[in-house]
């Protein structure tokens, strides 16, 4: 069997389109541009590359974005007053503190001053409280996770009681995409490191998600032949055949599993793409709440 490949670039680019229309129609009805604020402590190259193009994504849909960027020496208290001041601007609908941050901070409690209407990564304890309880309507969903959410729905995959294993436990993807797992009715298992018989529970798997972040870990006999594999992994790789000396690779073998694999998505352009566009959206879902129930 030869895998469907999920193209997460195309869908992304779709979406994004789509975004525009409602950023467009929504300045035509008089209301103001959605606008994102980023805040970047440090000077992590990999840190400001993911910023920027966060910037250069809401220009292209038509929002209004504004990125702080804050010396690696900016004290807990400093920061936590950036956060207030930008709660406090009603041009800003979504806040974003990129993380890691600098080890002095308590990421926590910067994370849990952001104002729970703007925090459109999702990670303020309440929203995340609201994501994983039964019945309740979360605000947001995480932006990495719900990029993997949309091209499940866009490809058709059923989740209905269907097997689907999450390997890796971490608060931006992991664990916060097993709760929307959960809340469309899969029967989910989160692998990690100290699982026993990784292979075998992987085997079981009718969606299984990577997202560890060790290069191609996942091999084809760890998945179910026409399962539908979704590789959340971007590690870069030594290369001396590739001209830069290095590549990009995912945390699944992808050339050996896609010959196994009902559907798969590519590293690059599959699960990466998603999360920019998800930001956005919920960044005009931000708006628009706002609009509809000014706070
Ligand atoms: N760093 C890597 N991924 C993310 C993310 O999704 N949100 C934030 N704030 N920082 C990140």
């Amino acid at each position: 069997m030869t895998a469907t490949i999920l193209d997460g670039k195309a869908i992304a680019a779709r979406l994004r389109a789509e975004i525009a229309t409602q950023v467009a129609a929504r300045g035509a009805a008089g209301a103001a541009a959605p606008g994102l604020a980023t805040v970047l402590v440090g000077d992590d190259p990999a840190s400001a590359v993911y910023v920027r193009n966060k910037h250069k994504a809401c220009a292209e849909v038509g929002m209004h974005s504004i990125g702080i960027q804050l010396p690696v020496a900016t004290s807990q208290a400093e920061l936590l007053g950036v956060v207030a001041e930008l709660n406090a601007r009603a041009d800003v609908h979504g806040i974003l503190v990129q993380l890691p941050l600098p080890a002095h901070i308590d990421a926590l409690a910067v994370i849990s001053a952001i104002d729970v209407h703007k925090d459109v990564d999702c990670l303020h304890p309440e929203n995340v409280g609201l994501l994983a309880q039964k019945g309740r309507q979360p605000r947001f969903a995480p932006c990495t996770p719900a990029g993997v959410m949309h091209i499940l729905q866009v490809a058709s995959i059923p989740l209905a009681g269907a097997n689907a294993v999450v390997l890796g436990r971490s608060n931006i993807v992991g664990m916060p995409l097993s709760l929307l797992l959960v809340r469309a009715d899969a029967t989910v298992t989160i692998a990690h490191s100290r699982t026993r018989d990784l292979a075998a529970v992987c085997r079981a798997a009718d969606v299984l998600v990577a997202a560890v972040g060790v290069p191609e870990m996942v091999r084809s006999d760890w998945v179910k032949p026409g399962a539908t594999v979704i590789d959340v992994g971007i590690n870069r790789i030594a290369d001396p055949a590739a001209k830069s000396g290095s590549r990009l690779v995912g945390d699944v073998a992808y050339a050996e599993v896609a010959e196994r694999a009902g559907a798969i998505t590519p590293v690059p352009g599959g699960v990466g793409p998603m999360t920019i566009a998800m930001l956005l959206s919920n960044t005009l879902r931000a708006a628009e709440a706002e609009t509809k129930e000014p706070r």
